[in-house]
């Protein structure tokens, strides 16, 4: 009787301790043309850390299925008080500013900006979590870990991530390091990232269905509205700066100047003019670190030629390359996912502090 009861003492033991450590997790039915398998994850940990303690902790949200080993590398993460954090969804020009960001505290070294490529600079904190074929613990042990590589920055680091509040580490919302979040056009970002899939090869169906995959929460870091509504309620925190795609390239001079206000690392009239220069977007396409990104593009990812990481980075681009139906149809669904939030994507878009 006693052993028994210790077996299943164990037993229970055992599985308190798995459900613990146990994250969440379903597996998503794939849609047509899909070609990494996602899951839908909810965070482990009950977050009171996040800034205005609302219940964003249980938001389930989906990623590829090399991701739940690295859970909790990314919660636990060590943040430190000076680094520079750059989120956002994908294609709404993080990487472009993950280089102004590192101009800004680099004494506005233009020279090794334009000839060394922004990822080595500045690293995609989950990118071995996510994107293929670097994505899980075979790559890890192979040295290509970009939580290593991250950890392993000089400060001032400037870092990357894609990750919803609840997925980011717990000492962000602690050391509250200075947080510039991103966002665009969704319209314009969709048309982007459908193109950025299709030349990874992480999706061979139509731009219909992709379109459709997004909308559904069938792609990675979906729900995809919900993440930038959250940074939007968070954008009075004192250590975040909310800006748009759109505000930047419309105004790229006052928006450069705005940032290294944010950034403590104001800057002259004459430095200004440089970055403007610098950071167009046909300096960054032609530049030699544009260059070298596509080539890094090709050689890992095996992309053809034809595509371009810096593509058309147009504002509006969706106009002429949505399908049919598809502007109402991508409008009506921001429209519910914006329900109850008091805000329209336009108000989102041309919002500034100023
Ligand atoms: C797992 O997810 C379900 C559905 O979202 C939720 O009801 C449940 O509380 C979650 N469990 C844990 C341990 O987070
Ligand atoms: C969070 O609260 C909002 C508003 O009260 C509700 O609509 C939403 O479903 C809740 N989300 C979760 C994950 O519980
Ligand atoms: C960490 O930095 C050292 C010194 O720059 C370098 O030798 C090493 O390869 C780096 N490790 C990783 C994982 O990036
Ligand atoms: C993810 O999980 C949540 C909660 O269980 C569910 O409401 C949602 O529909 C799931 N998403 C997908 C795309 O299956
Ligand atoms: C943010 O600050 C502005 C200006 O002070 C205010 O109008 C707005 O209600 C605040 N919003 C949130 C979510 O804190
Ligand atoms: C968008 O919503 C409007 C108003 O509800 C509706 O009339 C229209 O059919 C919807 N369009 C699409 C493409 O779903």
């Amino acid at each position: 009787m006693e052993k028994l009861f210790c077996v299943v003492m164990v037993i229970i033991l055992n599985n308190l301790r798995m459900e613990a450590v146990t994250i969440n997790r379903t597996k998503l039915q794939p849609v047509s043309g899909e070609k990494i398998p996602l899951l839908n994850l909810t965070c482990p940990l009950d977050r009171k850390d996040i800034p205005l303690n609302k219940n964003w902790s249980k938001r389930p949200w989906t990623i590829p299925t090399s991701y739940p080993e690295f859970v909790d590398r990314a919660l636990d993460f060590k943040v430190r008080y000076d680094d520079i954090w750059i989120l956002g969804q994908q294609k709404t020009g993080t990487t472009w500013m993950q280089d102004m960001a590192w101009l800004i505290t680099h004494n506005f070294d233009f020279k090794t900006s334009e000839n060394s490529h922004v990822y080595e600079r500045s690293v995609n904190l989950e990118y071995t979590g996510v994107y293929q074929p670097f994505a899980g613990t075979e790559a890890e042990k192979k040295g290509v870990s970009s939580f290593a590589a991250t950890e392993n920055m000089t400060s001032p680091r400037i870092i990357k991530s894609h990750l919803s509040p609840n997925m980011l580490p717990k000492e962000l919302w602690t050391k509250k390091p200075k947080v510039i979040y991103l966002t665009r056009n969704v319209k314009d970002s969709a048309v982007s990232l459908y193109h950025m899939y299709k030349g990874l090869k992480y999706f061979d169906g139509t731009k219909e269905q992709f379109l459709d995959a997004l909308m559904t929460d069938s792609l990675a870091y979906c729900p995809y509205w919900p993440h930038i509504l959250e940074f939007w309620e968070m954008r009075n925190e004192s250590n975040i700066f909310f800006i748009s795609y759109e505000r930047i390239k419309r105004d790229l001079r006052g928006s450069f100047k705005e940032i290294s206000e944010f950034l403590e690392n104001p800057c002259s009239d004459d430095i200004l003019d440089k970055a403007v220069d610098h950071l167009s977007f046909q300096s960054m396409k032609n530049s030699k670190a544009g260059q070298t990104l596509q080539k890094i593009m090709e050689d890992i990812h095996g992309t053809s030629g034809e595509f371009k990481f810096i593509r058309r980075g147009e504002i509006g681009s969706h106009k002429d390359e949505l399908p049919e139906g598809y502007s109402e149809k991508m409008d009506n669904w921001s429209e519910r996912s914006l329900v109850g939030s008091g805000v329209a994507m336009d108000d989102i878009l041309s919002f500034s502090y100023k």
